[in-house]
C-alpha cells in the first residue's frame, strides 16, 4: 500500500514540475512516506528524520532550500507531534490528503509547521490523479490498483482502522478506466489492493453494488491483461463468489495471501478476528477444492497479550495442517490506542523472540519445500525486469515466486513458459522454452 501510495503522491506532484531525483542530497523536496503498523517501522522514522534534518543543514550552507514531508500512517497518527520531535519537518500529511500535497506545499512556503491530518467527507478515491503514461511504463509490466482502502474490523492489535479510516470501495467503472490506461501503456498483471480488499463491494453501472468477483470480471475483459491478484484478504470476506472466481476466472492468479495470525481459538477470540482455527482450515479446504494448485501465504503474530506455549503450539500445528508457500511472521508489538495494548497479560520480549524463531524456521522449511517442488516443472513466468546479471532476465510465476532466466530484455512483458531447473533462497531459476506458446497466453 505505501508503495503504491508513493506512487500516488509521485503523480500528483509531476504536474507542479517534480520530478524523482537520483539522489538524495540532490533532492529539494523529502518525502518519508511511514508506517504505523509496528513500533519498530514507527519509531526509524525519527532517527531517519534526524538524518535529514542534518541533510538540510548541509544543503541550506550551500544555498539550497530543502522541504521536508512526512506522510503515511505515522503523520495520520502522530500529527503536530511530530513537527515538536522534529523541528526540521515542514509538512505532515496523513493518507487521506496525498492530493493536497501541491497547495500544502505552496502553503509551507510561507508558514512552517503545514499539518493535514484530516478525514474527508467525500469518498478517498475522488481525488486520484492519473498517472502520465510514462510513469506507468518506468514502473513496470505489473501495477497495483487501489480498490478498496480502510478497515472496519477492529482486530485489537491494529492501528489501520484508526489510521486508514473506514471501508471504502471504489467504483467499478474508474477502476475498469485506470486498469485500460495501465494495459495501454504496456501493463499486463494488476494487483487489486486495499487494506480490506475482499469486503470490496463497489458501484456498478445502475447503482448497484459489485463484488471482488464481479469486478475482476470487469477487469478480465480488459485486453492486454492477462493477470490479476488481490490483496489483502480478511478470511471472513471470502464469499462463495470470491472462491468460485478462483476456480472460473482464469486470469485470477493461483496465490492468496490469506492472514491467520493465530492459530489458537482463545487468541484470535481476543484478537477480535471473528473467525476460528476450524473456520480458517475450512476456508482454505473450500479454497483448494475451487483451485487445487492454488499456494496459499499468510501473515502470523507471536507473543499476542496471553499467549502461552499451548496457544503458540497451535500456531505451529495449524501451519502443519495448511502449509503455506510463504507468509510474514511478527512479534506482537502493542501499539497506543488499540485494544490489546492495553491488556495486563503482555509477554516478556525474550519469549517472543524464542517463539518467531521457531514460527520463522517452519514457515521457511515449508517455503523452500514449496520452491523445491518447482524444479522440473513448466511454470508461465511474466518477464518484469532485466537480472542481476547481464544477459539475464527477471519474472514472477503464478505463485510469485522470482524466476530468473537467461534471456534477453525485448521479452519484458512476455509470459514465457519456463522450465525450472533450480531452485535456491527465495528464487527459481529457469530455461525459456520458445517453442511453446505459454500456457496462461492460449486461454
Ligand atoms: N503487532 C505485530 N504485528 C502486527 N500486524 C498488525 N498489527 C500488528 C501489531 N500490533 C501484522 C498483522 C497484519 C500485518 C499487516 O501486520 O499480521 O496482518
Ligand atoms: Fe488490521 Fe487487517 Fe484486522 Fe483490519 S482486518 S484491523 S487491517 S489486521
Amino acid at each position: 500500500m505505501n508503495v503504491y501510495d508513493a506512487q500516488r503522491m509521485a503523480d500528483v506532484l509531476a504536474p507542479e514540475g517534480y520530478a524523482a531525483a537520483a539522489h538524495l542530497e540532490e533532492a529539494d523536496l523529502v518525502v518519508l512516506n511511514t508506517c504505523h503498523i509496528r513500533e519498530r517501522a514507527s519509531e526509524k522514522v525519527f532517527s531517519e528524520l534526524g538524518k535529514l534534518r542534518a541533510l538540510k543543514a548541509e544543503r541550506a550552507k550551500a544555498g539550497q532550500e530543502t522541504k521536508i514531508v512526512v506522510a503515511g500512517c505515522v503523520a495520520q497518527a502522530e500529527g503536530a507531534e511530530i513537527f515538536r520531535r522534529q523541528k526540521a519537518v515542514d509538512v505532515v500529511v496523513g493518507p487521506q490528503s496525498y492530493h493536497r500535497l501541491p497547495e500544502l506545499l505552496r502553503r509551507a512556503e510561507s508558514s512552517r509547521a503545514v499539518l493535514d491530518t484530516d478525514f474527508p467527507a467525500v469518498s478517498k478515491f475522488d481525488h486520484l490523479v492519473a498517472p502520465a503514461p510514462a510513469a506507468i511504463r518506468k514502473r513496470g509490466v505489473t501495477a497495483f490498483v487501489t480498490v478498496q482502502e480502510g478497515c472496519d474490523k477492529f482486530c485489537t492489535f491494529c492501528v489501520v482502522p484508526y489510521t486508514r479510516g473506514a471501508e471504502d470501495s471504489r467504483p467499478v467503472e474508474d477502476i475498469a478506466a485506470e486498469v485500460e490506461m495501465l494495459a495501454a501503456a504496456g501493463v499486463r498483471e494488476v494487483n487489486l489492493i486495499g487494506q480490506n480488499v475482499n469486503a470490496y463491494h463497489g458501484q456498478m453501472q445502475g447503482g448497484a453494488a459489485a463484488s471482488l468477483a464481479a469486478l475482476m470480471a470487469r477487469i478480465g475483459s480488459v485486453p492486454g491483461i492477462a493477470r490479476i491478484r488481490y490483496t489483502t484478504s480478511h478470511p471472513g470476506d471470502m464469499d462463495a463468489s470470491l472462491i468460485r472466481a478462483h476456480r472460473d476466472q482464469p486470469k485470477l492468479m493461483p496465490f492468496l495471501h490469506l492472514p491467520v495470525q493465530s492459530g489458537s481459538n482463545a487468541i484470535l477470540a481476543r484478537m477480535n478476528r471473528k473467525h476460528t482455527r476450524a473456520d480458517y482450515i475450512a476456508l482454505a479446504g473450500e479454497i483448494r477444492a475451487a483451485r487445487p494448485d492454488i499456494a496459499l501465504s499468510s501473515d502470523f503474530i507471536v507473543g499476542f497479550p496471553g499467549e502461552t506455549e499451548e496457544d503458540f503450539g497451535a500456531t505451529l500445528e495449524l501451519i502443519e495442517h495448511i502449509v503455506f508457500a510463504s507468509a510474514f511472521s511478527f512479534k506482537y508489538s502493542p501499539r497506543p490506542g488499540t485494544p490489546a495494548a492495553e491488556l495486563d497479560d503482555q509477554i516478556p520480549e525474550a519469549v517472543k523472540v524464542e517463539r518467531l524463531s521457531r514460527l520463522q524456521t517452519l514457515l521457511d522449511q515449508q517455503r523452500y519445500a514449496f520452491n523445491r517442488k518447482m524444479v522440473g516443472r513448466v511454470l508461465d513466468v511474466l518477464i518484469e525486469k532485466p537480472g542481476r546479471h547481464k544477459g539475464q532476465i527477471a519474472g514472477k510465476s503464478p505463485y510469485l515466486q522470482p524466476v530468473l532466466m537467461d534471456g534477453s530484455a525485448e521479452r519484458i512483458g512476455e509470459i514465457v513458459s519456463v522450465e525450472i531447473v533450480s531452485a535456491e533462497g527465495n528464487s527459481l531459476f529457469g530455461r525459456p522454452l520458445p517453442e511453446q506458446p505459454a500456457r496462461e497466453a492460449l486461454r
